[in-house]
C-alpha cells in the first residue's frame, strides 16, 4: 500500500514542519487504516503525528464504504489537497470530485486511464485555478538522478531508442492482483510502464509522440482475466542515428537476444 509506504511518511513529516495541518485518510473499509495506526515505524519516527480515519476503526472489518471519500471531501475547507492513492480506476473520479470541491490534487501515477480524462482534469483544474500533480517518484531515484545529469553532460549522446523491461516474481499473482488487475481495469503497461515513458522524459526532456501496446491474455489463479504480458512501443521524435550498431567510441560487442519469459 503506497500510502503507508511513501505517502503517509511524507504527509507525516509535512505535519511535524507545520506545513500541513488535519490528515484524514479515507479507505474503503477499516483494516488498511487500522494498519496504518498499529504501524510501529511510524509511532517510532512519527510519535506527535496522527491522522483521522474514515470509516472509523469501531466499524466491522468487512463492512465496505465505497463512496464515503465524497462526504470527506465535501466537508473540507477549499484550497486543501486530496491526495489520490486509490486503485488505478478510481483516479479519474475522486480526482474531479476533488476538483469540483475546490481542492489541489495530488494524484499517483497513472493519472487516469484515457487520455480524454486528463484533458477534461486539466480543463477543470485551469477553470477552478487548482493544481494537479501526478507523483512520479521513481524520478527521485538515485540512478534517475544520476542519469539525468549523465545526459545533461552528454556522457550518453543523443537518445535514439531505448529499451526497459519488468519481469515480476511468479507468486505476485497470488496478491491481492488477482481481484482487480483485470483486462477491464487496467493492464500492466498502464501501470508500470508509464514510468519508462516518464523517465525518459525526465532525464532527455523528450515527449513521446505516439505509444502503441499489444496485450497477451492470461488467467490469474482465481480464474480473473488480465494482460499477464504487456509489451509497449513509445516514440519519440525522429532523432538521427548515424551508425548501424554502437557509436565507433562506444564498448561493447554485438548483442543480440531471444527471451521467452514464462
Ligand atoms: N509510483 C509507484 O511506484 C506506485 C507504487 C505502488 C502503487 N502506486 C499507485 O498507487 C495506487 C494505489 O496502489 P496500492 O498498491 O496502494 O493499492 P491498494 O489496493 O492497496 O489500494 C489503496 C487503498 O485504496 C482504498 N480504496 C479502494 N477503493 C476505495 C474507495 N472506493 N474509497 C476509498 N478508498 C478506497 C483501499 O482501501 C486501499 O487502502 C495505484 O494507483 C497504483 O498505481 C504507485
Amino acid at each position: 500500500m503506497i500510502t503507508n509506504h511513501l505517502l503517509l511518511p511524507s504527509l507525516y513529516h509535512l505535519q511535524r514542519i507545520g506545513i500541513v495541518r488535519k490528515i484524514d485518510i479515507c479507505a474503503l473499509n477499516t483494516p488498511p487504516l487500522k494498519a496504518l495506526k498499529e504501524n510501529q515505524e511510524f509511532h517510532e519516527a512519527f510519535p506527535e503525528q496522527v491522522f483521522t480515519p474514515h470509516p472509523s476503526l469501531g466499524e466491522a472489518p468487512d463492512k465496505e464504504f465505497p463512496e464515503l471519500y465524497k462526504e470527506v471531501i465535501a466537508a473540507m475547507a477549499p484550497g486543501n489537497v486530496v491526495v489520490v492513492a486509490m486503485p488505478d480506476p478510481l483516479h479519474y473520479a475522486v480526482a474531479m470530485d476533488a476538483l469540483q470541491h475546490d481542492q489541489h490534487v495530488l494524484c499517483v501515477k497513472p493519472l487516469v486511464l484515457r487520455y480524454e480524462q486528463a484533458v477534461e482534469i486539466e480543463k477543470l483544474a485551469a477553470e477552478k485555478g487548482r493544481f494537479v500533480g501526478v507523483e512520479y517518484h521513481k524520478r527521485f531515484d538515485l540512478r534517475s538522478l544520476v542519469a539525468r545529469r549523465g545526459y545533461a553532460l552528454g556522457q550518453f549522446g543523443a537518445f535514439v531508442m531505448g529499451e526497459a523491461k519488468l519481469i515480476e516474481p511468479y507468486y505476485y499473482r497470488f496478491s491481492n492482483f488477482q481481484n482487480w488487475f483485470t483486462c477491464e481495469r487496467t493492464d500492466p503497461f498502464t501501470y508500470i510502464g508509464c514510468h519508462y515513458v516518464d523517465l525518459v522524459y525526465f532525464i532527455t526532456g523528450l515527449k513521446p509522440i505516439e505509444v502503441s501496446v499489444y496485450g497477451v491474455k492470461g488467467r490469474f489463479p482465481n480464474g480473473n482475466e488480465a494482460y499477464l504480458r504487456r509489451p509497449g512501443c513509445a516514440r519519440w521524435p525522429p532523432r538521427t542515428a548515424n551508425a548501424l550498431g554502437r557509436k565507433r567510441s562506444a564498448i561493447g560487442r554485438s548483442e543480440r537476444c531471444l527471451a521467452n519469459p514464462r
